[in-house]
């Protein structure tokens, strides 16, 4: 299984223990510290299986239904049957929530071949293995608003023929190797190239640039389609700032105005220079400033409530009880 956690995000306090709340697995929610899965599962044999990370803000998980579907066509793509509808996979993540008390957290939802025997072929793993881990995410991350510095990868993303970026899998291994790549070269993340030499994504996130004509986004082709990264095109429209889907280079990024990178967990976090390059001013530009304000009001204003609506008081005599 794969650490996606953005690694520009910094220790803060002591994180809650592991083993402290309740995780969902094989079908029930069990204490954390009891919470296991088979040694054949062929999520841990072969990293077959797919996962979504997942934010609650503010008492609300923000866009899971969207997480939910992202979920399930992933699993389309890899023939794996999960063994729920998108809405009981929603029920399952508020119920988490909420035997967990989160208001502000972090959601792993995880979904594995299941345990089979050795080997690969999918057929001896009779049923999908559901997990659902909640974690308070605010005590645990803290994501730098003074930007990132980037480096360049050597390793490519994988190709659109090979395992589609598309595809949020249980194998990382392309992304581990560029982000080992990124520590040993002092970087605090990696840029990843497509086959062709365009601007893919960062390890864990999406990337944009800010040119004096537009934001620009790579078309989700080679890189994950982001729901951050989906949110943060809506909400450019919103602040009549112009958006473009379309390949770019290194050049690009290298004379961009402003860069930055965006993720589920990480947010948006302005990037200030690639490969040595400074990128713009070098500090945070005007457009990421206006996105990542824009953006925060968004978490916090919209998602599906984890508490049940409080029961419609009733008029009762004229009075409201
Ligand atoms: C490779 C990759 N790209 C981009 C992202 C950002 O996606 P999202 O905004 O849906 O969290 C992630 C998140 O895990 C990722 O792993």
């Amino acid at each position: 299984m794969t650490n996606e956690t953005s690694p520009i995000l910094r220790e803060e306090a002591p994180p809650a223990r592991p083993t402290d709340g309740t995780v969902y697995v094989s079908g029930a929610f069990r204490p954390a510290a009891d919470a296991a899965v088979s040694v054949f599962d062929h999520g841990l044999l072969y990293g077959d299986g797919v996962f979504e990370g997942i934010r609650a803000y503010n008492g609300r998980i923000f866009k899971l239904e969207r997480h939910v579907e992202r979920l399930f066509d992933s699993a389309k793509a890899i023939r794996l049957e999960i063994p729920h509808t998108p809405g009981e996979v929603c029920d399952i993540v508020v119920e988490a929530c909420r035997r967990n008390e989160i208001h502000d957290g972090y959601i792993r939802l995880v979904v594995t071949r299941g345990p089979g025997d050795l080997g690969i072929d999918p057929r001896t793993c009779r049923r999908a293995e559901v997990i659902v881990i909640v974690r308070p995410q605010l005590a645990i991350y803290r994501a730098p608003t003074d930007g990132i510095r980037v480096i360049t990868s050597a390793f490519r993303r994988n190709a659109i023929d090979a395992t589609s970026p598309s595809i949020k899998s249980l194998n990382y291994l392309n992304n581990v190797l560029a982000r080992i790549e990124a520590n040993d070269r002092g970087a605090d993340e990696a840029l990843m190239l497509d086959a062709q030499g365009y601007v893919a994504e960062a390890t864990v996130d999406n990337f944009f640039i800010v040119t004096d004509h537009a934001l620009l986004a790579p078309p989700t082709a080679t890189n994950l389609k982001g729901i951050t990264r989906e949110a943060l095109l809506s909400v450019a429209v919103g602040l009549n700032i112009r958006a473009e889907e379309r390949p770019f280079t290194l050049f690009d990024v290298w004379t961009a105005r402003e860069a930055f990178i965006c993720g589920t967990a990480a947010e948006v976090v302005p990037v200030i220079s690639v490969d040595g390059r400074t990128i713009g001013s070098g500090g945070v530009g005007p457009v990421t400033s206006r996105i990542v304000a824009a953006y925060h009001e968004l978490v916090r204003s919209q998602g599906r409530p984890i508490q049940p609506a409080p029961p419609a008081r009733e008029m009762v005599a004229g009075y409201r009880v």
